[in-house]
């Protein structure tokens, strides 16, 4: 097999809020792809960035009164974790707010400029004359022309679905400063999409794009303007890079936001020694693909490719739409409560039950994909850990205790293991084409048949009859193997499973080929449960503590926002965060040991007709009898937090050093409870 040379993007998360597990989707999907090209021994770059620039970020960090500097940096980090959390291995994860990305937004301006693909004319804008700065279409509310619907945003109505220019709008309002907006005129520098109608309608038709999005992009070439002029400046203040040559204008974010792939595979080909001009060169043979959402498909399949083109560079060998995550059949919404965080997520769930959900319902469409939280525990369940795990767990025992850990030497059923070989082609084609779904289907169907083998064989009857201790050696031999297999064929979904496994067969590192040789005679370790059970508990708990971190969100980005971990402002607050506390006189009703806990006690606290759980870790220090009856003080708006012992609503304040020097604060006589600490 041919060594390939690929690299592999997915879209730039904006900087300004949390990933949610609609973002998960798309890089679960990317990372599957890149992963198992890697298995397969290609060579194959992942890349990835923030969306550091635009108007949503300056205002953002305006409203914070951090510098926007300071916004994205904590962002980076908070997006950072997750995608780790989530196993997401990027080779390299930047910024576009770098000097290689402001570097290559230059070259290709310039290259496009120079080839006569930039137009410069001056056009009228909505401005707000209070706030100083024009307005993006979205920072215009107003009635809806069609319908009348107030509050909608300056480009589409959410009621009855029309589209129109911000103009239209009726009593439009600037949603900055809300004054009413005027018009002005300023020039304006356009990207002239036009010259490229030939080159887009080949590259269209090439087989880079699905044909969803062929058949959605031909409906341009169609319409009675052609291919509009595409506005790539932006009048100060604007948060992003100026434009060569000009005093107050940038690039529109979107110019430089897919420029940030390349600057962030520069930055890792600097870094590494790798050869970036051998990907991005025109006549390159390596491979470039990009994972996006439907959403943005229009920038990825025109603008994209023109601007690669229009700057003499390589073009994109694929551009792979993926739909929208709903969550329990409906668009994720943060009043019901499903808009799920991908931070609430790892906070309770393990990531790869996620990352199993997800491909069992990828295919190479667009059509949306829907998390039911039911079904994702049931499909977990019997997949993984009642399949594929459960073949392991079934053999491993008599290897380990029966036979000092060593495997027989022959298979008792070559037949069928080949058949476990002979499905690599098939499976590999399947992950190639990122039909995921029919992928595991296909490994399940093997899961199954290796179970339905143990059954058969019942090695926990003959294990009982001591002339046929060779023949359960040889069952279990063959029953490891099959899971060998089959974790093969799932380790880019399972990564850390597949890792597991492999330290229990002891055999090293599993390629795609290893299914093809069975391991015979050697020994394996000492076998560990390789994955729990989910359960309806870790969900409820995590979407109570998704709703809780919900209108927090707002407050845990402006913490986030706020100076960073490794900066010594960091240990002042601002009153605003002072003031978030709700510091609530309570006294103690009751007060009980806690089976199992050696540091808590159990505290029901009044609040002056609320009554509170909590658990407190005051164990070294009081007796519970002696709390009863008495006053304290509680943080009463912390978010409630699962224990193994239950949920704790809140937190009581204590001081000391710990162990028996610790003191519940106690307020004054007179002090009720319920009554607010100021
Ligand atoms: N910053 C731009 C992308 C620039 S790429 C050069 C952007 N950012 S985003 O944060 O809004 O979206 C990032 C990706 O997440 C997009 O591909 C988008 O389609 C995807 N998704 C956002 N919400 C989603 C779902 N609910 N479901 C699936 N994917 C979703 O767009
Ligand atoms: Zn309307």
């Amino acid at each position: 097999m041919k060594s390939r040379k690929i690299l592999v993007t997915t879209a730039l998360p904006y900087a300004n809020g949390a990933l949610h597990l609609g973002h998960i989707l798309e890089h679960v999907q990317s990372d599957i792809w890149v992963r198992f090209q890697r298995l397969r021994g290609h060579e194959c770059y992942s890349v990835c960035a923030d969306d550091a620039h635009g108007t949503p970020i300056m205002l953002r960090a305006q409203q914070e009164n951090i510098s926007p500097e300071q916004l994205i940096e904590t962002m980076w980090h908070r997006h950072k974790a997750d995608f780790d959390g989530f196993e997401i291995s990027f080779d390299n994860y930047y910024s576009t707010h770098s000097t290689e990305n402001r570097e290559y937004a230059e070259k290709i301006y310039k290259a496009v400029r120079a080839a006569g693909h930039i137009d410069r004319r001056v056009i009228k804008h909505a401005y707000d004359e209070e706030a100083g700065m024009f307005l993006p279409d979205r920072f215009i509310k107003g009635e809806c022309p069609k319908c009348g619907t107030a509050d909608q945003y300056g480009d589409n109505c959410e009621s009855c679905g029309a589209t129109y220019s911000p103009v239209d709008l009726k009593n439009a309002v600037s949603a900055i400063s809300g004054t009413t907006p005027v018009e002005r005129e300023s020039e304006h520098y356009f990207f002239k999409l036009g010259d490229f109608e030939a080159f887009l309608l080949q590259f269209l038709r090439s087989g880079a794009v699905q044909t969803e999005i062929l058949n959605k992009q031909m409906e341009w070439f169609e319409s009675e303007q052609g291919l509009a002029d595409w506005d790539v400046s932006r009048d100060a203040p604007y948060w992003g890079f100026k434009i060569p040559d000009t005093e107050d204008k940038y690039f529109y974010v979107w110019l430089d936001a897919p420029i940030g792939y390349l600057a962030s595979f520069k930055n890792l080909c600097e870094r590494e020694g790798i050869d970036f001009d051998a990907y991005l060169r025109a006549d390159s043979t390596a491979e470039m693909h990009h994972f996006i959402g439907k959403d943005i498909a229009y920038f990825h399949t025109l603008f994209w490719p023109a601007l690669l083109k229009g700057s003499g560079m390589r073009v994109p060998s694929g551009v792979h739409c993926h739909g929208f995550l709903s969550v329990n059949g409906a668009k994720m919404s943060k009043s019901r409560g499903t808009f799920i965080q991908a931070e609430s997520y790892l906070r309770h769930l393990n990531p790869e039950w996620l990352r199993y959900y997800f491909a069992s319902k990828l295919s190479d469409g667009i059509d949306d994909i829907d998390l039911n939280l039911e079904d994702f525990i049931q499909r977990v369940n019997s997949d993984l850990v009642g399949k594929v795990v459960n073949i392991a767990s079934r053999c491993a025992g008599f290897i380990n205790k029966r036979f000092e850990h060593t495997l027989a030497q022959e298979l008792p059923d070559p037949v069928l293991y080949q058949e476990l070989a002979d499905a690599a082609d098939e499976i590999a084609a399947l992950y190639e084409q990122r039909r995921y779904n029919q992928a595991m289907r296909a490994i399940m169907a093997l899961a199954d048949r290796a179970n339905q083998y143990v059954d058969e064989q019942k090695p926990w009857v003959l294990i009982k009859d001591a002339a046929r201790q060779a023949e359960v050696q040889g069952i279990c031999t063959q029953g490891i193997n099959m899971f060998r297999a089959i974790i093969t064929y799932l380790k880019p979904v399972v990564p850390q499973l597949a890792a597991d496994a492999e330290v229990f067969l002891n055999a090293g590192e599993l390629h795609w080929s290893s299914a093809q040789t069975p391991l015979l005679g050697s020994q394996v370790v000492k076998f560990k449960a390789l994955m729990t059970r989910a359960e309806q508990k870790m969900v409820d708990a995590m979407l109570v503590d998704n709703q809780q971190a919900m209108p927090a969100a707002q407050d845990a980005a402006a913490a986030a926002t706020g100076p960073l971990a490794d900066d010594p402002l960091s240990e002042t607050i601002q009153y605003d965060e002072f003031a978030k506390l709700d510091l609530r006189v309570v006294k103690i009703i009751k007060a009980e040991h806690v089976d199992g806990a050696a540091k808590l006690l159990q505290l029901t606290l009044d609040l002056g007709g609320e009554q509170r759980n909590v658990f407190a870790g005051i164990k070294s220090a009081y007796d519970p009898t002696e709390l009863v009856g008495r006053m304290t003080v509680m943080v009463a708006n912390l978010a409630p937090r699962k224990m193994r012992f239950g949920v704790s609503e809140g937190m009581v304040l204590a001081a000391g050093p710990g162990g028996e020097d610790l003191f519940i604060l106690a307020p004054d006589a007179g002090a009720l409870p319920g009554m607010r600490v100021k």
